[in-house]
C-alpha cells in the first residue's frame, strides 16, 4: 500500500481536536507535567480517502523533537513505521540534536515499537500519569493488558 503523508495545516486544527478527543479522550495531551494544545503543534497526516487514519504531532523546542502523539487506526499497515521516518527526516532538516517522546508503562506495544526503531529508554517519570490524571480524569486507573496506568517513560533516540 502507497502511503501518502500530508503535513499538517492551519485548517486541520479542529479536525485534530476532534480526533485527540476520539482516540486520546481530550483536546489537550499531558506529558511530564506540560500540557500540549493542538495549536502549539506541527504534524503528519496519512489519510485514506478524507478518514484521517495515521496522525503524528510534534513540538520543537531547544533544538530537540518531541512527539507529542502517534496515532496508527490500521495496525501492521507501515502507518506508524511512515510517521516516525517522517518525523525522523523533519527532525534532521531542523538541525535537531534530539528526538524525545514518551509513552506509558502499559503501552507495550509502543515500548517495543520504538525500541525496534533505534528509540532506548531515557527516563522514568513515575506516577506522572497519576498526576496527569489530577487535569485530565477522562485517564483511565487501568490500561492496555490490565495493567495499572501510573508512569511516564521517556524514550530517545540522539540525532
Ligand atoms: C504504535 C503504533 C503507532 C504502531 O502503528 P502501526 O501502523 O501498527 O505500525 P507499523 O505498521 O508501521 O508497524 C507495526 C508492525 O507491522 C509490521 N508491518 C506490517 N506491514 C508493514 C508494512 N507494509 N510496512 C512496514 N511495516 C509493516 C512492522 O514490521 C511492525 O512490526 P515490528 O514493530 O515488529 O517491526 C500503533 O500501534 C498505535 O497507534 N497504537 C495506539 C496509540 C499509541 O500507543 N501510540 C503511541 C504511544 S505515544
Amino acid at each position: 500500500m502507497e502511503l501518502e503523508v500530508r503535513r499538517l495545516a492551519p485548517d486541520d486544527l479542529p479536525r485534530l481536536r476532534q480526533f485527540w478527543v476520539e482516540h486520546w479522550g481530550a483536546d489537550f495531551m499531558v506529558a511530564h507535567g506540560e500540557i500540549y494544545r493542538p495549536e502549539q503543534l506541527q504534524g503528519f497526516v496519512i489519510e485514506e480517502d478524507s478518514e484521517w487514519i495515521g496522525l503524528v504531532t510534534f513540538i520543537i523546542k531547544d533544538h530537540e523533537m518531541e512527539v507529542t502523539s502517534l496515532d496508527s487506526l490500521r495496525a501492521g499497515k507501515g502507518i506508524g513505521t511512515t510517521l516516525i521516518d517522517k518525523v525522523l527526516e523533519e527532525a534532521r532538516a531542523k538541525e535537531c540534536q534530539r528526538l524525545f517522546l514518551i509513552t506509558t508503562n502499559d503501552n507495550l506495544n509502543a515500548l517495543g515499537f520504538y525500541q525496534r526503531r533505534g528509540f532506548e529508554l531515557s527516563k522514568l517519570y513515575r506516577g506522572a500519569v497519576n498526576e496527569s490524571r489530577k487535569v485530565k480524569p477522562g485517564i483511565p486507573l487501568i490500561g492496555e493488558r490490565n495493567i495499572p496506568l501510573r508512569d511516564e517513560i521517556e524514550l530517545e533516540m540522539m540525532l
